[in-house]
């Protein structure tokens, strides 16, 4: 897992045809298109005119992430890439390109770690229980239109691993009766790419856990990830202009790596492949800011410290980073602090902080009447060990 929690923080991308129409992802199956209205109105003027994801790969550098994971079929089945296993796909269709051919190599260049997302769901496949299902479809039509569409679905997962070089990472997504037999494909994936990190949405073996649209830290000794939108959606939408601030970014992953986990910020391009320029501007934005304080990131441990009321808390090694959303003045007292403290600084050009120490009560002293950073001001405390409370931490009320 070493380049996954060094990362902490990626790019998800879902594109597709769907972004043509601009409500999301979710359109054929709310407005119940059919197969062939779906076609005409969306794959085939899904032209990716302005499509170049080595764009795409200097966004999320200067976002200050790691990896990405980019849709290669969502539930509509189109899929971005070359496949030989149906003539539903963008070499065909629409783009007339391999989509995914062109990313895996722009973000590789970058030195960004390559994740592909792989929906299991396939709405209109003759075997799958249908495409306008208002809720998880529980039951396969009969045992061949199951095992038909399991073929189907590892065909296309042999030709994504094998075809595109070293894949980081593979981010199942689900809507599919059990059982898919997972658990085949999967330790089929692991010998092809035995360096590939698998979510959990399609059995064992797995590396990772996943949470959406909610930051839920999985139990300790267990590598988890949660994704999140700009918005309120995955797709491109729009009309769907409730952005999350930089500052509320921020926020966010201070919340995953506070609990060592990770952050997989979701954009949608446009049909284009151009991404909306509110999320170009958020990303760059609170990149700056990771840009000025980096260090608490990659890595970042388990925190012993759960709330208070002016920010947030990391850990990692001997260090306890003071994240300061809510400014307290000129003094900021932090308790419950077992170590003994050697140093304090600021973590944006390492000023030094005057501070004092009785017992587990550590002060911070002179600070600005405003915080400097209108976003975040963090400061370090070097501490002697391994960073520790005195008091045990309860998570019954977290303010924010
Ligand atoms: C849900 C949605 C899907 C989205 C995914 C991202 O499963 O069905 O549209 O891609 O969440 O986690």
């Amino acid at each position: 897992m070493t380049w996954f929690n060094q990362a902490r923080y990626g790019l998800f991308i879902h594109w597709g045809a769907y972004s043509v129409a601009g409500r999301g992802e979710w359109v054929a199956n709310r407005e119940l298109h059919s197969k062939e209205d779906y076609i005409r109105d969306c794959v085939v003027p899904f032209t990716a005119g302005r499509y170049d994801p080595r764009e795409w790969a200097r966004l999320a550098k200067d976002a200050g992430m790691g990896y990405a994971v980019l849709t290669t079929r969502h539930h509509d089945g189109f899929c971005l890439w070359d496949t030989d296993t149906t003539d539903f796909k963008a070499t065909a269709l629409g783009p007339k390109r391999d989509l995914v051919r062109d990313y895996v190599a722009a973000f590789r260049a970058a030195g960004l770690k390559v994740g592909l997302y792989y929906s299991v769901a396939d709405w209109f496949h003759p075997d799958y229980p249908g495409a306008h299902r208002r809720d998880w479809p529980d039951r396969w039509p009969d045992e061949a239109a199951r095992q038909r569409f399991v073929k189907f679905y590892h065909a296309q997962l042999e030709e994504l691993m094998t075809r595109y070089g070293k894949i980081d990472l593979l981010w199942y997504d689900g809507c599919i009766p059990s059982p898919t037999d997972g658990t085949v494909i999967n330790t089929r994936i692991k010998q092809l790419q035995p360096h590939i990190l698998i979510n959990d949405r399609n059995g064992d073996p797995h590396d990772f856990h996943s949470c959406e649209q909610a930051i839920k830290p999985a139990a300790p000794g267990h590598d988890w990830e949660a994704c999140m939108t700009l918005n309120e959606n995955w797709g491109y939408h729009a009309g769907d202009t409730n952005w999350k601030t930089p500052r509320q970014v921020v926020r966010m992953l201070l919340e995953t790596s506070c609990s060592a986990g990770n952050l997989l910020l979701n954009v949608g391009p446009k049909p284009d492949g151009t991404i909306p320029e509110e999320s170009v501007r958020i990303l760059r934005e609170s990149g700056d800011w990771l840009r000025r304080n980096r260090e608490f990131l990659e890595n970042s441990g388990r925190s012993p410290f759960t709330w208070n009321n002016w920010g947030r808390i990391t850990t990692k090694g001997d260090r306890i980073y003071l994240h300061v959303i809510n400014g307290t003045g000129p003094r900021l007292r932090v308790s419950d602090i077992a170590n003994r403290v050697l140093r304090a600084f600021r973590l944006d050009g390492s000023a030094p902080v005057r501070f004092d120490q009785q017992g587990d009560l550590v002060t911070l002293h002179d600070l600005p009447a405003s915080l400097p950073d209108p976003i975040c001001t963090t400061f370090v405390l070097e501490v002697e060990g391994q960073p520790a409370t005195t008091r045990a931490q309860t998570s019954f009320w977290i303010p924010g």
